[in-house]
């Protein structure tokens, strides 16, 4: 029952501080700064046996895949990257032994994914789910994995899972990174954001009528830029999803360093772009690029930190500052809300968006 709440896209919003402290509960090991994962079935040894990672989903499950490989170079140091299990599957996949094959879905059924997984197998390889629903197809066919424990997902636009699986990519890369380099101290520090993580989330959905003023610029378009530089990109790209699935109007991520290859030439008063800029090395940069967009009158929505000073006019959504590394993750929360109010002030069906479902389960 979604109760108060206009959807069950809000109400799944809405429920993510609480279930994001259920998930994180007796995972954390403070005392070696690390994570405790059985359910994974890897020892240390094996977990020093990776060279590599690669995540595997559909949809919004591969853009989350993507900001997780980040998170695994970043905090593990070991390269990882991301590919849609759609596309991986037909393409006679080579695979390497000493790579961890991450197999993600919040609905466990998705036939693109469950074939990968399949094709993996098959070839030898080691893959482990980060699955949502408890004995699905691909929970079983992984064997070991990590159980979001988000709770039931109705919206066919993901939002709580998608944020579960990001924290799910931040203990595999603690875990993977304390059996390497990452030192004691490092652990430490992204266990205790891990651990500001549900507050921080209530605190941007407390923000949903400030959000819902910066809908109006991205509302009255018809098409909408999302961009975002190395560890935003990703962010970029779920914002746009997201927006694509229950608005339907045309979004469109972009690294922001490739704005100036090509994009650039679309920018114009009728054309917003929503960029993440959060409180890290690269901030100047990214401000650099909202020059870009401003010189050429594109209106701005920025996502960013309170800390960040951005002498071009924007609409700022400020979202409170964690560890740098899980940053990324946190900015997720307001393109979920962003995208809500888009819906809602177009009339959309926004729990059952036209033409998609929840989970497809073929081919
Ligand atoms: C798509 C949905 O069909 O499946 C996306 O429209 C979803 O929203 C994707 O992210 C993957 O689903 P699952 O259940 O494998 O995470």
């Amino acid at each position: 029952e979604i109760g108060e709440h206009a959807s069950f896209m809000h109400k799944e919003m809405f429920e993510q501080p609480e279930s994001l402290r259920r998930m994180l509960s007796g995972r954390l090991d403070h005392r070696f700064a690390t994570v405790r994962l059985d359910g994974l079935g890897l020892d240390p040894r094996d977990l020093r046996s990776f060279k590599r990672v690669k995540a595997i989903g559909c949809g919004s499950a591969y853009y989350i895949g993507q900001l997780g490989a980040s998170l695994i170079e970043d905090l593990a140091r070991i390269p990882a990257d991301a590919e849609p299990a759609s596309e991986f599957r037909y393409r006679n996949p080579i695979i390497e032994p000493d790579t961890l094959y991450v197999a993600v879905s919040q609905s466990g059924e998705t036939a693109d994914t469950l074939f990968a997984v399949q094709e993996i197998q098959r070839k030898g390889g080691h893959v482990v789910g980060l699955v949502n629903v408890v004995g699905s197809s691909i929970a079983r066919a992984c064997g070991g994995g990590i159980y979001l424990h988000a709770g039931p997902e109705v919206s066919v636009a993901s939002t709580k899972v998608l944020t579960h699986m990001g924290v799910g990519f931040a203990m595999l890369a603690v875990l993977l990174g304390r059996v390497r380099d990452l030192s004691h101290s490092d652990g430490a520090r992204i266990l205790a954001g891990l651990e500001r993580i549900p507050d921080q989330v209530r605190e941007i959905l407390d923000r949903e009528a400030e959000i819902g003023a910066v809908a109006d610029v991205v509302a009255d378009a018809t098409s909408v830029f999302f961009i975002g530089r190395v560890r935003g990109y990703p962010v970029a790209r779920e914002g746009a999803q997201k927006l694509k699935e229950i608005s339907y109007l045309h979004a469109e991520a972009y690294p922001s360093s490739e704005l100036k290859h090509g994009p650039l030439a679309l920018i114009s008063a009728e054309m917003p772009t929503v960029a993440i800029v959060p409180d890290d090395e690269l901030v100047d940069r990214n401000i650099g690029a909202l020059h870009e967009v401003s010189a050429r009158q594109g209106p701005l929505v920025v996502v960013t930190h309170e800390a960040v000073e951005i002498d071009v006019e924007v609409a700022r959504i400020d979202v409170p500052k964690n560890e740098r590394e899980l940053d990324p993750l946190l900015m997720t929360v307001p393109l979920q809300l962003l995208a809500h109010q888009v819906a809602t002030r177009l009339g959309r069906d926004i729990d059952r968006p036209r033409n998609l479902a929840k989970s497809v389960t073929v081919e």
